[in-house]
């Protein structure tokens, strides 16, 4: 019988600037569930690629003075360096740019436009001519452009449009029927609440820039970048081309891994058009946390943080800063990166609970064996215990992988790390290696210690691939003894094998002295001249304040308890807020994204000692948090359950 298919996504990275630490998150993230998926037997397909259409590399290669094509060479070979650099074992690299990728969008395209799906119609909205762009109500700042504060004109645009609110309710039943579609649960909410909104057709074709796949039947357009991004998960399985026997042997995806801020892309847009095409949907889309930069550590609060891959892998290995990123951060969740944490993690994880429960058992296996652990056993109740946790860990690690819990899968690793630390203590080694007459219970001892290593050592594989070959060759086991199949099996590490003390497996690190070169990196001028690896785009770009700045802010929990439009403003809401304290009346710019019915009721985020304000003849006392979402969207952060009047810090 053949193996199961199992296929796995990251996204396609924008190549508008260098890969940084932000994208190694998701990348790292694929390729440990993609190496313990092989490691199960399965037969794996792992694609990852680059993004690299669109107006903004188009302006990004005319600053540099190159073409779109010579400028995105450039950086994706700087992505292609960096998952070799980070151990990715990706099975394969997909460019939007290459032929194949263009041709079968041009022909989804078409297919899509000759069943109905995509119409020919009018884009409308303000238009900047010096950014080129268009703009929504909502989007304009005093109505004017967001980008660049200049004027904007109301303008027409022969455009392409794909019939997306036609699948509204489609969509929802899928999520419905499918529970396990969007994960993480919370996720799953805001999207449906996001179709609930409202759905408008998709504008899917540009025509003021060129620097795109071109419709074939109308060349002066080009495929809406989404579009053509979203259809990677296809094409490059050879949909639309003449050999498609990958995309018949792997699709549908087993999981597109995302950031958060693009679920709705793939989870909304995407399954639309497989729906139109007739094809079947991916079966999950994770939708991961971001990891953020400077929480007022002591290096964040006066320089940042070292954050440049490289820069980091040449300081610490690439497994350290593989086990950092895997372990430190729950997957759905966001999580601060900081130097320090990451030396933390280092230091206790990786050197003293690892690497000194591996070195103290091949120091003690040589040193009263030579390193070679007689057969004869002689066992004690407290041995129960730790054979109990090896033998059932590779069960634990199975069902975390299933839900993509990596962090939680390398926390029961440690657990049985702990417990053979702890093992050690209990049965103190060094006082039966006095003993003569107990020589027998001393070799039992050690050949515990080295069975759990070994198969903590298998389990480790996916997560730390250098390291984990380095503790099986201490351990002299290879071949069936390092399979998953025997990583529940006690008693597989062979009685011959020959134990020998190595290197040291991860160095304790200096925190002070460490510290200190950090920050001299800081101030060197490599880190300066990366800007984006220190502030990855979009999600980390942050002016830091101090507490007390931050303190300055009221903000409280409030309950909506009246809502209605105001007269002559489109955007604009009236609500009644009970604060804890009284009522008041404050006007928000929501109208567009919520009716009044959506928001009564609710308990919200007040910024209660905002100074008064009249908006359109009403005066506003406060103001209510929202999020600013991709492509416009405003969505109010609502706090259900928490009583109102209730301060926030
Ligand atoms: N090109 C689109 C994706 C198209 S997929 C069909 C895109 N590219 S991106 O380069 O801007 O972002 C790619 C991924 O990197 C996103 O999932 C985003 O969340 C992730 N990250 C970028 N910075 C990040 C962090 N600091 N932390 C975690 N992931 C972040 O969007």
């Amino acid at each position: 019988m053949g193996q199961k298919p199992f296929y796995i996504t990251t996204p396609i990275y924008y190549p508008s600037g260098k890969a940084h630490i932000g994208h190694s998150y998701c990348t790292l993230g694929s390729d440990a569930i993609a190496r313990y998926k092989r490691m199960q037997g399965y037969d794996v397909m792992f694609l990852t690629g680059t993004d690299e259409h669109g107006q903004k590399i188009e302006l990004k290669a005319a600053e540099a003075g190159i073409t779109p094509k010579e400028y995105v060479d450039k950086i994706v070979a700087g992505f292609q360096e960096l998952w070799k650099l980070l151990d990715i074992s990706h099975d394969r690299f997909i460019r939007t740019t290459d032929d194949y990728h263009v041709k079968a969008v041009q022909k989804i395209f078409r297919d899509l436009y000759d069943k109905g799906e995509i119409y020919k119609g009018a884009y409308k909205g303000w238009y900047c001519t010096p950014c080129e762009s268009f703009w929504t109500e909502t989007q304009l700042k005093d109505h004017k452009c967001p980008d660049c504060g200049r004027e904007v004109k109301w303008a027409e645009e022969e455009a392409y449009f794909f019939r997306l609110s036609a699948y509204a309710d489609r969509l929802l039943k899928h999520y419905e029927e499918h529970p396990q579609f969007i994960q993480p649960e919370s996720r799953k909410n805001e999207m449906i609440n996001f179709i609930k909104n409202g759905l408008d057709d998709l504008c899917v074709s540009r025509t003021s820039f060129t620097w795109g796949i071109p419709v074939d039947f109308d060349q002066k357009h080009v495929v809406y970048v989404w579009l053509d991004a979203l259809t990677n998960y296809i094409t490059a399985m050879g949909y639309g081309s003449e050999n498609d026997a990958d995309y018949q042997k792997y699709w549908p995806a087993d999981v597109h891994f995302v950031g958060k801020e693009i679920v709705r892309f793939h989870t909304v847009i995407w399954p639309a058009m497989l729906m139109a095409l007739g094809l079947p949907l991916p079966k999950q889309v994770y939708g991961h946390g971001w990891l953020l930069f400077g929480d007022g550590t002591k290096m964040s609060k006066s320089k940042g943080n070292v954050v440049d891959p490289v820069i980091l892998c040449e300081r610490y290995g690439v497994d350290a800063i593989r086990y950092f990123l895997l372990r430190e951060i729950p997957f759905g969740a966001d999580g601060n990166f900081t130097n320090e944490a990451l030396i933390g993690r280092i230091n206790s994880d990786l050197a003293n609970d690892l690497g000194n429960l591996l070195s103290r058992t091949t120091a003690m296996a040589q040193k009263y064996f030579d390193g070679r652990i007689p057969p004869k056993r002689e066992t004690e109740p407290v041995d129960q215990e730790l054979i109990g946790m090896a033998t059932s860990l590779r069960a634990a690690c199975d069902g975390h992988v299933e839900t993509y819990q990596f962090s939680n899968a390398l926390a029961d690793i440690w657990k049985v790390i702990a417990r053979a630390n702890k093992y050690i203590d209990e049965t103190q080694p060094w006082v039966l290696g006095k003993d003569d007459s107990k020589q027998e219970r001393l070799a039992t001892v050690l050949y515990h210690l080295c069975e759990t290593l070994r198969i903590i050592s298998i389990l480790l594989t996916p997560f730390l691939p250098n390291t984990a070959p380095k503790i099986q060759q201490q351990l002299g086991v290879s071949g069936k003894a390092v399979t998953y199949a025997t990583a529940d099996v006690w008693g597989t590490l062979p009685v011959d094998a020959v134990i020998t003390k190595g290197e040291t497996l991860f160095p304790r690190i200096d925190v002070e002295k460490e510290i200190a070169e950090l920050i001299a990196i800081l101030g060197d001028t490599s880190q300066k001249d990366e800007p984006k690896a220190a502030k990855p785009e979009g999600v980390v770009a942050m002016e830091q304040i101090g507490i007390d700045e931050f303190a300055k802010v009221e903000l409280r929990v409030a309950k909506v308890l009246t809502c209605e439009p105001v007269k002559k403003a489109k955007k604009l809401l009236r609500l009644t807020l009970d604060d804890g304290t009284g009522e008041r009346t404050v006007v928000s710019g929501i109208a567009k994204f919520y009716t009044p019915d959506d928001l009564i009721g609710k308990h919200i985020i007040l910024v209660a000692n905002l100074k008064p304000a009249v908006l359109c003849g009403v005066e506003s006392h406060g103001m209510i948090l929202a999020a600013d979402c991709p492509d416009g969207d405003i969505k109010v952060l609502f706090v259900d359950g928490i009583p109102a009047g209730s301060p926030i810090h």
